[in-house]
């Protein structure tokens, strides 16, 4: 059987982020996340997931939705975090992807070929690249020699091991910056011999380690990303009646009125149609289908919280949100002060930049039942980015 291990473990000194590098987020998701995907989606199921020590909450939260096998904490070194990760792999797994959260858009297809490689009887292998720069031997920043690049490869992650050999080599004491190394002084001491074989890897395979890796790899994601785009659109209207029950709830917002919208949940029309608009997009059905109105739990529900679980859901299917623009059709109350507020909470909900959120307002003239002051509508439009699976 084959099984992985995510060493995410590393606090990401070199980035300088305010927090651990495999929760910082690649257009929108964690590291961690994206290079679970990859592993799930080259059909490894279910990697064991190495954390720092008292982050496994937000970890958990990083990964819902994602089958791991495992959480566990890790070590001050990577090679005890691998040992870590490796002594909650299942009995029966007797092939081992060791990948690096800080790979997060490793393509499936090269761990493919990483497993494929382990699976035709060698004792480990990886995906690496040709090294395209002439190499240097350096003292310094003196050049001492020149490597010969055709002699050199850059070593990638997953990599993959005979599980007997892998226990065998992380038995022994030391430390190294990949688990190949740690293969290649078992035969340097010919107390194992075999092969260690490289693949094909991809500059996706990239790994964050700087603040400018992590804007290269953004770009290689959006690019990738925006090779499938998504529109949807929204309506929703609601009765403004005398309400002394509830407050006027408008995008988030409580706002000052004698009149509140009447509803089954909170009857905020302007979540109602972000909400539809997102569901249309990937046409996920409607509000209904998903929060209806015979389930006792909406009954003056926040409707916030339906958009906070249908980001959750295209989240997990890999959808990131590109913006979301709504117009609220409202004779009164007078609306205008409140905008700053309803694109924050809005944004809040949705998990984007307020900058991706549009909240403009507009009266009917006077003219039929909003203009009459009956009711209020609002109608969205969103655009969603993502990727067929
Ligand atoms: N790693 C780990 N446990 C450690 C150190 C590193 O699990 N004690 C993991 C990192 O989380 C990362 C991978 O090993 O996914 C590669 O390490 P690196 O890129 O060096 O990440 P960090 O150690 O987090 O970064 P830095 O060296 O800049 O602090
Ligand atoms: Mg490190």
């Amino acid at each position: 059987m084959l099984g992985a291990v995510l060493v995410a473990a590393g606090s990401g000194t070199r980035l300088g982020a305010n927090l651990p590098k495999a929760l910082v987020p690649l257009a929108g998701r964690p590291l961690v996340r994206w290079a679970a995907e990859s592993l799930i989606d080259a059909g490894i199921a279910s990697p064991v997931v190495v954390h720092p020590a008292g982050y496994a909450s937000q970890f958990r939260a990083a990964l819902a939705g994602c089958q791991v096998a495992a959480l566990t904490e890790g070590g001050d070194t990577r090679t005890d975090s691998v040992r870590a990760g490796v002594a909650s792999l299942a009995p029966d797994v007797t092939v081992v992807a060791i990948h690096d959260a800080a790979r997060p858009l490793m393509p499936a297809a090269a761990v493919r070929r990483a497993v494929e490689a382990v699976k035709n009887h060698v004792l480990a292998a990886a995906p690496a690249i040709a090294v395209a720069d002439t190499l240097k031997q350096v003292v310094g920043d003196d050049v001492v020699a020149t490597i010969d690049r055709r002699d050199a490869r850059a070593v990638q992650t997953p990599q993959v091991f005979r599980r007997d050999v892998l226990d065998t080599v992380l038995g022994h004491a030391g430390h190294a910056t990949d688990e190949l190394t740690l293969v290649e002084q078992a035969l340097e001491r010919a107390t194992m011999s075999g092969v260690i074989r490289l693949v094909d890897g991809s500059v996706f395979g990239h790994k964050v380690t700087t603040a400018d890796d992590l804007r290269l790899l953004e770009a290689l994601a959006m690019a990738d990303l925006g090779t499938t785009v998504r529109v949807g659109s929204g309506f929703d209207v609601h009765a403004l009646v005398e309400l002394p029950t509830r407050p006027l709830r408008l995008a988030g917002v409580a706002i000052d009125s004698p009149l509140a919208l009447e509803g089954h949940s909170d009857a905020d029309v302007a979540a109602h149609a972000v909400a539809d608009a997102l569901l249309g997009a990937t046409a996920r059905g409607d509000l209904g289908d998903h929060f209806g109105v015979d389930d006792p739990d909406t009954a003056g529900a926040d409707s916030l919280d339906f958009l906070r679980e249908i980001t959750h859901q295209l989240s997990t299917d890999g959808w990131q949100i590109a913006n979301v623009d709504v117009t609220l059709v409202a004779q009164r109350p007078k609306l205008a002060g409140y905008r700053a507020e309803m694109r924050s909470r809005l944004a809040d909900a949705l998990n984007v930049a307020v900058e991706q959120i549009s909240v403009k307002f507009t009266t009917t003239d006077h003219l039929g039942m909003i203009g009459r002051g009956e009711g209020i509508a609002a109608m969205a439009s969103c655009m969603l980015r993502g990727r067929e699976r």
